[in-house]
């Protein structure tokens, strides 16, 4: 399909989709409410069927009064019992293990079925939403099951949900046993912060727009902050949460994303592997730290009691799932260069965490300041920062910072923004933000996917810190209250370069 059909925004061809893992949250909060969307938006045919598999001993009946008990809330105001009852005729399950060897050829015979009951013409999309160690097992059976075969004109797909690997070497061995009975082509490694709206605005707003790339560079960029903070602490995910670590939780694979987009080169076509070069040699220009860049840019923190919005938070330490004496951190700060022609010394600083004081994310690019300060001698203080921002979630938009004379006699400057905000521009979208993931996925557009090698350099960026730190146990945790903005280390790091972070409104 052309990229021109694809913006036209045909309906996906005749397919089955088996979500691997169905019995999950993912399925009944983002994945089938985000077919909900699409059917609204008449994006998915008729012929048409979706395959939960998972242990749970259900049948398909048990299945759709699961899904169907909460899918209400999951579409907020946009409930249609009639749309509902055109997906629920098109949900089957099947309950089986992963590793036993009878799973596979009762999902077969399932899928043989659907296809003739439904018309999906052997078009089957596979999504792995299992624990990681289920992800090449699962792989390889589809393959020895006949289930991953092209020929005859159709397409099978596998859609690999994260953690793809917990460092570079396990990523590798994760995508050599997927390309052992895979095609690149049929491997979508997916990223969610893909599927959100603003994430996809910035390659528009750089290369739709005449205005922004000229300075988009060294000469007029002074740094760039990404902030990602959360205000939820880990909840109910203690357990995976500290064998990952924030680092691996978001960094390599969210926040990467992130850079990759706006520090990238024009495509030369946005066809998916003229972007995803692009991506990739951004992520390969990231300067992989020194074991001292370490010890000076990275910081780490973790969360100890505090409050946020009126609502106490115990110690990470007290947290389910969690060891007492964890040395998992909630909280990253980094300081990252880039080496290439555009980016050379100008610094990407981003810093995420858990329970922090305010849920936001954002892109800052900060301009330099003008050559030189006509307003010494007035009553004008300091200028403002040109600050161009990037804003993710929860407000979705753009807004530029600019100084502006403040009204009166005196010589007073103010800074005000520029603002574009999309629900008030567009309206509220109903969506889950995996609704365009699903789409491409089935349309076999990768652009919005991980390709294998962006995967591997980004580990080759973070595997450095998580040696230095796993050698280095953190002294003093918790060192941050939940509620605030993280470990002071965190500030002292921009202060040290005479910068600071972009104040954020809890
Ligand atoms: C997930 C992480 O990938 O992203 C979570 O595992 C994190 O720990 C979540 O909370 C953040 O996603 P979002 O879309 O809420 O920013």
């Amino acid at each position: 399909m052309s990229n021109q059909e694809r913006g036209a925004g045909h309906a996906v061809p005749p397919c089955a989709l088996v979500i691997f893992g169905a019995a999950g949250d993912l399925t009944k909060r983002k994945l089938i409410p985000a077919l909900y969307n699409l059917a609204r938006q008449k994006l998915l045919p008729d012929e048409f069927a979706i395959v939960g598999c998972a242990r749970a001993e259900l049948d398909t009946a048990a299945f759709r009064a699961q899904i169907a008990s909460e899918i209400e809330r999951h579409v907020p105001g946009t409930f249609d019992p009639e749309l509902w009852k055109w997906i629920e005729a098109r949900l089957y399950y099947v309950s089986g293990d992963f590793g036993e060897p009878h799973t596979f050829p009762k999902l077969k015979e399932q899928l043989a079925d659907l296809e003739k009951r439904h018309g999906t013409r052997g078009n089957l999309l596979f999504y792995l939403a299992t624990a990681p160690d289920f992800f090449a097992p699962i792989a390889t059976a589809l393959r020895d099951h006949g289930l991953v075969d092209e020929s005859g004109g159709l397409w099978r797909r596998v859609i690999v949900e994260k953690p793809f690997g917990r460092d570079l070497a396990s990523a590798k061995a994760l995508n050599a046993n997927l390309l052992a009975v895979l095609a690149e082509k049929q491997i979508y490694r997916i990223d969610h912060y893909l599927g959100k709206e603003t994430v996809q605005n910035i390659l528009v707003f750089r290369f739709a727009n005449g205005i922004f790339e000229p300075i988009w560079n060294r000469r007029y960029v002074d740094h760039v902050q990404i902030t990602v903070s959360e205000t939820l602490g880990v909840e109910k995910r203690g357990g995976y949460y500290d064998r990952a670590g924030c680092m691996r939780d978001m960094v390599p694979n969210h926040i990467f994303q992130l850079i990759s987009l706006v520090a990238m080169e024009p495509p030369i076509s946005f066809d998916a592997d003229a972007v995803r070069d692009e991506q990739s040699k951004v992520l390969r220009a990231i300067h992989p730290p020194t074991p001292e860049d370490v010890l000076s840019s990275a910081v780490r923190g973790q969360y100890g009691a505090g409050g946020i919005n009126g609502r106490a938070l115990p110690d990470y330490r007290a947290e389910t799932g969690v060891p007492p004496s964890s040395h998992t951190e909630t909280f990253v700060a980094m300081k990252l260069a880039i080496d290439s022609w555009r980016w050379n010394g100008v610094p990407f600083y981003l810093r995420v965490g858990k329970a922090l004081a305010a849920r936001k994310t954002e892109i800052t690019i900060r301009f330099r300041k003008p050559p030189l300060v006509l307003f010494r001698n007035t009553t004008v203080g300091d200028l403002h920062p040109n600050d161009l921002v990037i804003h993710v979630q929860p407000k979705e938009g753009i807004s530029l910072r600019f100084g502006a004379k403040v009204p009166g006699a005196r010589l007073e400057l103010g800074g005000v923004d520029m603002e574009f905000d999309y629900a008030e521009r567009f309206g509220a979208t109903p969506a889950t933000g995996y609704e365009r993931l699903l789409y491409d996925a089935m349309l076999g557009d990768q652009t919005l996917f991980q390709r294998a090698d962006m995967v591997e350099a980004s580990w080759s960026v973070v595997a450095p810190i998580l040696d230095v730190w796993q050698a280095l146990p953190p002294r003093g945790f918790p060192n941050y209250a939940a509620g605030t903005w993280g470990p002071r280390e965190a500030e002292l790091m921009l202060e040290r370069d005479g910068r600071s972070w972009r104040p954020i409104e809890a």
